[in-house]
Parts: structure tokens; sequence; C-alpha cells
């Protein structure tokens, strides 16, 4: 069969065109507008989760922008000073709970899913194996985040109460309650500020990483 030498004439005009028009007026879709069309398309409320965890506060905005890379001196240093601001102290001054305690919370993963039924934070765990290795009895966790095995021990505590642990017991207690407070784009859930843990479980927590008695710091 001859080829159509008028449609072959017609399709080559039809595609200098379409490209012409490709390098002279294609605009730039906005990605972070398609992004956040996209994000909240996808979810729904549904129980206690609710689609307001989609919205990014000021720290979470700037290590968005910055899609992994460092962010400067000038950007992350507010953010972090105004964090570490925001960290209350324990009501009654006492930092450590039970470390018993603190090891179950660390075992747990559990909670904030719509299948969960409460969303106080008294019904959620930390988590913490997920990403830290911490008692040496547990083998399965992951490296997401750095070894606390020893935690207390290697920093020298040997009595949590003394004012010599005092820095120690302060930025632990602060790391807790936001991770941000020291590395604005940390990865680690800001369990204090975020409403995850309340006071006490991170109480807990603190006694599992600190008090000598811990099986962390045998
Ligand atoms: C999603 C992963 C993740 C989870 C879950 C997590 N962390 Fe972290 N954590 C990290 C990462 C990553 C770092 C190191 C980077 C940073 O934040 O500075 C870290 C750092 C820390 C530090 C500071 C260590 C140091 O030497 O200064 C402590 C303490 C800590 N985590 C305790 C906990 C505890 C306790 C829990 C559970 C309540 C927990 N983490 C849950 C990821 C996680």
């Amino acid at each position: 069969m001859k080829p159509n030498k008028q449609l072959t004439l017609m399709l080559g005009g039809a595609i200098t065109l379409l490209l012409a028009g490709c390098a002279a007026t294609t605009p730039v879709p906005d990605y972070e507008a398609l992004l956040t069309q996209m994000m909240s398309g996808s979810f729904r409320d549904e129980g206690i989760a609710k689609t307001e965890r989609l919205q990014q506060d000021s720290v979470n905005l700037a290590c968005s922008k910055a899609q992994g890379a460092a962010l400067p001196d000038a950007v992350a240093a507010p953010l972090q000073a105004a964090a570490l601001k925001s960290v209350p102290k324990p009501a009654n001054g006492q930092y450590l709970g039970d470390w018993r305690e603190g090891e179950k919370l660390a075992q747990n993963g559990r909670g904030m899913t719509w299948t969960d039924k409460s969303a106080a934070p008294s019904a959620n765990g930390g988590n913490c194996y997920n990403c830290h290795q911490i008692s040496k009895a547990e083998l399965s966790f992951g490296t997401i985040g750095p070894s606390l095995y020893q935690y207390g021990k290697l920093r020298g505590v040997s009595d949590p109460q003394s004012a010599a642990a005092a820095p120690i017991v302060d930025y632990t207690w602060a790391k807790l309650w936001n991770a941000k407070a020291f590395n604005a784009c940390s990865e680690m859930p800001r369990f204090g500020h975020g409403g995850l843990l309340d006071e006490t479980q991170l109480k807990h927590l603190m006694a599992l990483l600190l008090d000598p008695q811990s099986p962390v710091n045998q």
C-alpha cells in the first residue's frame, strides 16, 4: 500500500507545531499545590485520625522546602531556639518515673490510627524500638536513630538527682519533649510537643534511659 502523502505532511506539520509550542509556552506546574491537592485528596477523617495532621507548622515547612538537605544555620537556629523555649519542665520538678513502665512504652507501637478508640496520649506507646536499640535484651530494633544502649552510663550518670547529672537530664527531657529543639529536621516524633505522650509516660522513658537500675545501664 502507498503511504498517504497528504496525511504524512499533515502529521509532520502538526508535530512541528506541537514541539514549537512545548518549547515556547508550556508553563511549569505548581508542584507544591499539586502535592497538597494530592495529599488532601488521598486522606479523610476517620475516627480519631484527622486530616488536620497534614497541616505543617513552620519547622515542617522549612524542612519540606529543603527536600532533605541540611537547613542553613540562619534558618535552623531560630526554629530550634523557639522549640527549646517552649519545652515545659515537669510540674513537680521530678524527671524520672519507673523504667519498667518505660520499657513497656518503648516496646509499644500502638496508637493514633483510626482503629484506636482514644486520642488521649495515655492510649499511645512510644514506639522507640522502631528506631533505636535500647535494652540489650531486645534484639528486634530499628536503626534510624542511634543506639541508646547504656545511654545514662556512657554519659556518666550515676545519680540522676545530682547537680552533675542535671545537664544530661535537662537535655534528655527536652529531646523527648521536642526532638526538633536540637535538630530542626529530626526524624524523631515530638512526643511532648505533639501530645503523643504525657508527662508521666515521658518520665518513665527518662527512667529507662537514665536510671542506673534500668537494664539499659547495666
Ligand atoms: C521515627 C524514628 C524515631 C523514633 C520512633 C524515636 N526516635 Fe529517638 N531519635 C531518632 C533519630 C533519627 C535521632 C537522632 C537524630 C536527632 O534527632 O538528632 C534520635 C535521637 C534520640 C535521642 C538523642 C540521642 C543522643 O545521643 O543525643 C534520644 C534520647 C532518643 N532519640 C530517645 C527516643 C525515645 C525514648 C523514643 C521513644 C519514646 C524515641 N527516641 C523514638 C529517631 C527516632
